[in-house]
């Protein structure tokens, strides 16, 4: 059964180029190996992520993300199951939305918005749907 998860999270102070390229690199390689795939925002010091893939695999995944020093303040919106994947062919997109790049994809102007609620919780599908729909077309 496949099963999507979204949480969102605060990036540590001080976080640097190098460290977003080295949590993409185990992502990739741990995603690729797992048949997981996905999305990592980054967006005014917070992270948005979507994963897809197995329920146990995907819970696992996440009690490991959520004791990485690289961010907290972890909220979980979403865990749903799901017939279809978002992010066919990435094993983790990355994209890096400056302070009005957000607008362009949603009503959400602060991934912190984001609470734990139905309607919130579509919002953050939404969002990632956008962005996949834009990384397609270039
Ligand atoms: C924002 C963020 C997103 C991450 N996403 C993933 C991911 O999709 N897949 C993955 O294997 N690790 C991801 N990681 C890395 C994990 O937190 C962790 O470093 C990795 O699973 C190795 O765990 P271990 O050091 O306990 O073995 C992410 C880390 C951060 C900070």
């Amino acid at each position: 059964m496949l099963y999507e998860l979204i949480y969102r999270s605060t990036a540590k102070p001080g976080l640097t180029e190098q460290d977003l390229e080295d949590i993409l690199k185990t992502a990739r390689d741990f995603n690729q190996a797992n048949n997981l795939t996905g999305c990592l925002l980054y967006h005014g010091g917070q992270f948005l992520q979507l994963l897809e893939g197995d329920f146990q695999i995907l819970l696992d995944l996440y009690d490991r993300i959520k004791r990485d020093s690289r961010h907290r303040e972890f909220l979980l919106l979403h865990m749903k199951e799901t017939d279809q994947r978002v992010y066919t062919d990435w094993t983790m997109a990355f994209k890096s939305l400056d302070q009005n790049q957000l607008g362009k994809y949603s009503s959400v102007t602060e991934f912190t918005e984001l609470v734990t609620n139905e309607k919130e919780s579509s919002m953050s599908k939404e969002l990632f749907q956008a962005i996949s729909a834009a990384l397609v077309s270039g």
